[in-house]
């Protein structure tokens, strides 16, 4: 490793007890991958996943870039979540401890998550759910939001998660694109001590048109909040289940049978559907569950993402599952009651492998900067191994302070690089193997090819910055984009480099000496607030629709010190441009009509009204201007092109 860069390398009796106990341990399965690249992953394949008909061809490219894998085998996933761990012995091993936001800890056994998954899947076949129709889930983090996920895999129902953030309107739009038949959702999801209402908002969404296909409502009952129940349509997950046999038959669907679509925003038009498999998706799960977190028996896993977004889907419903884990499940927010309460929790329920996003680690650094009762040094935070990074790059600052102050010094950091299209891990550090370097990603996973181009998808020397991409496909990639094939080639296999390479969508450059590769941000219009994609086109379509007000709308990103990114939004009015305590309250009517639209955490932070946007003569928005002046900086740029120069002063105003 080169002298000017701090590396803090694995401890050696840790290392040695790891999975994958080494650089040599890590560069043989690269070798291996490259040497025989279906061979790698048919091997791993059949060591990680029980199939129930084992598949005889590993990889069919032939109409590429709609990759399958292991196609003529059959699974079922949540038989490799559930039934195989009780057969292997650990029937009454803990799966998941549940902490509530009031702090009530409720823990089912594997026997007891399989008998509520069977209860749930036979109480959606008596609703008439069956094999390939989608399951629209819209509920907090739970046993239940689990189990039902687990239950739509078992009748090979595919879920679509909807993050119970999202607004009745972003409901409603995935439930259209999705044509569900079903929908389970609760009465409300609790958090911060508040009763948040969720199945009013299903009801909203239910009348805004459009969700015709919808024939179920299945209504967890989580606080009391009072919901009205439509005969015919709406029922009760108790009576759901209520009578229904602890036992369920799985369905054994084809190794591409879609598991699950979740949504995500791209840099133009609605958030697209990303399609995943059962047993690429199974598999990637799975190994990258073992390999990076390096999850043994006696493990107490705590992935803290929501189960509405991909982490949550990998990382707490199928990964640590598949291997017979025990994990935490966490209702609430980081700072309620306190902003001690991640410290407490790994404290309490002795967490080994803690797995969290940059946003949260810098939101509660200040908190303990702030007050000694929420600083991580007063709890025993003995019990953890390895802590983990996701969603958004993260600073070498923050980065030695988890190190230093929640993994005490000892436990290496997994600054995990990956996306909801690429299903698990993608850059990634192994604990046991490979030497940390603060802000990078490191190197790829075993078998992932990534690699960074330029825009003709030639390589660009280490040093270089570029575009990354995966040039060969892997088995938990994005299948399709639901109901969009064409769409899914524009976006992630285009033209420009000959629709060979998988594009990340994201900027990357590698360490001219060690070859570790750090991500510099995303290179479309899509930005990342609190490791929560946006597209800023869905932003501005949001403020846009607001028509008895805004004329026209742009927004760009700037960074910020805790979120990340921030959203900033460039807006004209019909009326004449407003000043001081108006711009204020416009302001404010503006970011309740974002949260109505697409939900609260769409919100610009800054909005800037001006009487025009900088335009070119051909009337382009030029955004990199407005990227400057989000930022507070002086304009360097060339402003020659631009049709109206003079509204660059007054957008820099602060109002
Ligand atoms: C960003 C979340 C830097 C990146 C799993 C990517 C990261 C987008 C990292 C995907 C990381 C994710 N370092 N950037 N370790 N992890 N990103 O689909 O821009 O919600 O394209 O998936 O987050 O976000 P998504």
């Amino acid at each position: 490793m080169s002298d000017d860069l701090k590396v803090y390398n694995p401890n050696p009796a840790a290392a040695a007890a790891a999975h994958i106990n080494g650089m040599a341990a890590y560069e043989a399965l690269c070798k291996e991958a490259e040497t025989d690249y279906e061979g790698f992953w048919g091997r791993l394949a059949k060591e990680l996943i029980t199939w129930k008909k084992p598949f005889t061809k590993v990889l069919n490219e032939s109409e590429a870039p709609f990759f399958k894998w292991f196609e003529d085998g059959t699974l079922n996933a949540s038989y490799n979540c559930l039934d195989r761990n009780i057969e292997r012995g650990l029937g009454d091993k803990t799966a998941i401890i549940f902490e509530a936001d009031g702090g009530e800890v409720t823990k089912v056994t594997y026997k007891e998550l399989l008998a509520k998954t069977c209860q749930i899947a036979n109480g959606l076949k008596a609703q008439g759910v069956k094999k390939g129709d989608r399951v629209v889930i819209y509920i907090a983090m739970s046993i239940d939001g689990v189990a039902a996920m687990q239950a739509c895999a078992r009748i090979g129902a595919t879920h679509s998660v909807v993050f119970g953030g999202f607004s009745a309107q972003s409901l409603r739009d995935r439930i259209e694109d999705t044509g569900a038949k079903a929908i389970i959702t609760a009465d409300c999801q609790v958090r911060g001590g508040k009763q948040l209402p969720l199945k009013a908002i299903v009801d909203e969404a239910l009348t805004l048109g459009g969700c015709d296909s919808i024939q179920k409502v299945l209504v967890v009952k989580r606080g009391d909040v009072a919901v009205t129940m439509k005969d015919g349509r709406d029922v009760w997950m108790a009576d759901v289940v209520s009578g229904q046999s602890t036992e369920c038959e799985p369905e054994w669907v084809e190794a591409e049978h879609p598991l699950f679509l979740l949504y995500t925003s791209g840099s133009t038009g609605k958030p697209k559907g990303v399609q995943h498999s059962t047993g690429g998706y199974l598999l990637h799960a799975a190994l990258t569950t073992k390999w990076t977190f390096d999850l043994k028996q006696d493990d107490v896993f705590w992935c803290t993402a929501d189960i509405g977004w991909v982490t949550g889907h990998t990382y707490i419903t199928y990964g640590p599952l598949a291997l017979g884990g025990t994990e935490i499940v966490f209702e609430g927010v980081p700072t309620y009651p306190d902003a001690g309460r991640f410290w407490k929790m790994i404290q309490d329920n002795k967490v080994s492998i803690f797995y969290t996003a940059p946003t949260a680690i810098r939101s509660l650094i200040k908190a303990a900067e702030a007050n000694d009762a929420v600083h991580p040094k007063s709890f025993n935070l003995s019990s953890l191994r390895i802590l983990g990074s996701v969603g958004e790059p993260i600073n070498p600052a923050a980065w030695e302070w988890y190190h230093q102050h929640v993994g005490g010094g000892r436990c290496p950091i997994v600054d995990t690089f990956w996306q909801t299209e690429t299903g698990g891990h993608m850059i990634t550090p192994l604990p046991g193997a490979t030497p940390l370097i603060p802000g990078s990603c490191t190197l790829p996973f075993p078998g992932i090819q990534a690699a960074i181009v330029d825009e003709t998808g030639k390589d660009v020397p280490w040093g270089q910055g570029g575009i990354l991409v995966v040039k060969r496909p892997w088995p938990s990639m994005i299948r399709t984009i639901w109901g969009d094939p064409e769409r899914f080639k524009k976006s992630y296999y285009p033209e420009d480099f000959k629709g060979k390479y998988y594009l990340a969508g994201d900027g990357a450059i590698r360490d001219e000496k060690t070859g570790y590769f750090t991500i510099t941000g995303r290179i479309d219009d899509v930005l990342n607030v609190s490791g929560h994609r946006m597209g800023t086109m869905e932003i501005e379509s949001a403020l846009v629709s607001c028509t008895e007000l805004v004329a026209e709308a742009a927004v760009v990103g700037r960074p910020d010190d805790t979120t990340g990114e921030a959203i900033c939004a460039f807006v004209v009015l019909k009326r004449s441009r407003p000043t001081g305590d108006e711009a204020k309250q416009i302001a404010k009517i503006l970011r309740d009509h974002v949260g109505k639209e697409i939900g609260p955490i769409a919100k610009p932070k800054d909005i800037r009204f001006g009487d025009n946007l900088p335009k070119t003569r051909s009337g382009k928005i030029m955004r990199r201007l407005l990227r400057s002046i989000a930022k507070g900086e002086a304009i360097t740029q060339d402003t020659s092109t631009l049709e109206n120069p003079a509204i660059l002063d007054q957008l820099s105003e602060n109002n």
